[in-house]
């Protein structure tokens, strides 16, 4: 059996919740990055700040996690967009750890199409070989069992190319 590892952020819960029907659907460990300081969900302010530092292309510092990803072979990586590119706690993640010789597939939740964000996800991670990805807009809101059963579908499709 691969050894698989589910790694995501999510702010609002909608990548949360792609991370938890993948990570279920095929038996695998799920890693949640936590920013050590982390916007409040409730407010609009949220949009500015994160805005910012996802523009700025920041890396904030993660809460420590006991898991380590390079003892997986295939990694499956979730983001939210933000500011039409990945999360700031991805971007520390990916500087944290060298992915070279990994599997990795990569998922986006957004409001929009994601289609420039997925571009740049895959630019972070030039060299490493990708083996698949898909994006989700708003699965919590719109649709969410169809967007469950596809994350399912999705990541027992990526196990059985392996
Ligand atoms: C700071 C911030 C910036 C965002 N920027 C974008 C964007 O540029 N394009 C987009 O389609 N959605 C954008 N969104 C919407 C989120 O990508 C979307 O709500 C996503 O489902 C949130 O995932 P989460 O619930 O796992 O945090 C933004 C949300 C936040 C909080």
């Amino acid at each position: 059996m691969v050894k698989v590892l589910v790694v995501y952020y999510s702010l609002t819960g909608n990548t949360k919740m792609i991370a938890e029907n993948i990570a279920e659907s095929i038996d695998s460990d799920i890693l949640e990055l936590k920013p050590v300081k982390e916007l409040d969900a409730e407010s609009g302010m949220k949009y500015v700040w994160g805005g910012f530092q996802a523009t700025m292309k920041q890396k904030p510092k993660l809460k420590e996690f006991d898991i380590n990803p390079l003892d997986y072979e295939l990694i499956i990586l979730g983001t939210p967009v933000w500011a039409w590119t990945i999360s700031p706690p991805i971007r520390s993640f990916l500087s944290k750890f060298k992915l070279s010789g990994k599997k990795v597939a990569l998922w986006t939740c957004s409001g929009g199409d994601g289609v420039r964000a997925m571009k740049q996800f895959r630019e972070a991670l030039k060299d490493i070989n990708i083996v698949g990805e898909i994006r989700f807009k708003e699965p919590k809101q719109y649709e969410s069992d169809k967007a469950k059963e596809q994350a399912r579908v999705w990541a027992k499709k990526l196990i059985e190319k392996l």
